[in-house]
């Protein structure tokens, strides 16, 4: 059974379709690209599966329940987290503070008055990294501190940390070098190994290739087809994103490549 569905999702922003009919299952522990050229649709759709849009019409389907978000917080009690870029995280914060934010640890030592557990925390923060293999000079570093690839690495941390079930990911490696993207894509396999189903968007053949099971792909709101990836070479599966023609490609493979 899927995890999550969206069934027939429609999306309008004045006279334009940003989201026509858009239907996607997502399960456990998979890794699925959501792929398409710019203004495919992608960000909008992962908008409303996160609460940030409301849906003009279909529905979502999470753990065989029809639900609806009115906002984010509310797709995030659910167990749906979104990891974006940059925005995520505090930057005046240190890593154990961001990784328990508005969900802190309390200890207490008389009735009715209780503390923050900073050390239940910072032990709770150390032992996650490590479990993820995600290497920081320290836990009680700022975050403005910390480069891209670990700013990221601390968002999927926080994420991981909330239990959700699905983490929605925009072009996580967007602004990454080599060996910080690497890293990332290493972290998105732990996810995927824990059970946990991640949604993955990128313009970056390369990533798909490397973490995704599935691609779904999307052209001028609507969704064109989905494909195993490991049944399509990364040519023809760029051909697919540019022409939107994923028919042609099935039935003659050679044809688009
Ligand atoms: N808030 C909005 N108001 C009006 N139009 C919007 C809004 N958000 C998105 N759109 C339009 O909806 C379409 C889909 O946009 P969306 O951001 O979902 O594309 P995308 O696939 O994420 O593209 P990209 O790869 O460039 O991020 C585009 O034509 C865009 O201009
Ligand atoms: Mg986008």
């Amino acid at each position: 059974m899927a995890i999550l569905s969206v069934k027939n999702i429609q999306k309008q922003f004045g006279a334009l379709f940003a989201l026509d009919d858009v239907s996607v299952d997502f399960h456990e522990g998979e890794v699925v690209a959501l792929l398409g050229d710019n203004g495919a649709g992608k960000s909008t759709l992962i908008k409303v599966i996160s609460g940030t849009y409301v849906p003009d019409g279909g529905e979502i389907v999470l753990g065989g329940q029809s639900v609806k978000f009115d906002n984010p917080r509310a797709a995030l009690d659910a167990g749906i987290q979104t990891v974006f870029q940059d925005l995520a995280l505090c930057d005046n914060l240190d890593v154990v503070d961001n990784l328990y934010l508005g969900r802190e640890l309390r200890r207490s030592l008389v009735p009715g008055i209780s503390f923050f557990d900073r050390r239940l925390m910072r032990e709770n923060t150390g032992r996650l990294l490590k479990e993820l293999a995600v290497d920081l000079p320290s836990v009680d570093a700022k975050v403005k501190d910390l480069s891209g690839g670990q700013r990221q690495s601390v968002a999927i941390a926080k994420a991981v940390n909330s239990k959700c079930q699905v983490i929605i990911m925009d072009e996580p490696t967007a602004a990454l070098g080599v060996a910080q993207t690497r890293k990332v894509l290493a972290l998105v396999k732990e996810l995927k190994a824990r059970g946990m189903c991640v949604i993955y968007i990128t313009h970056n053949m390369h990533d798909v290739m490397e973490v995704c099971d599935r691609c779904v792909v999307m052209k001028n709101g609507r969704k064109v087809g989905e494909v195993a990836t490991n049944s399509i070479s990364k040519e023809a599966l760029a051909n697919v994103i540019i022409t939107g023609d994923m028919d042609r490609y099935r039935q003659a493979p050679t044809a688009v490549q």
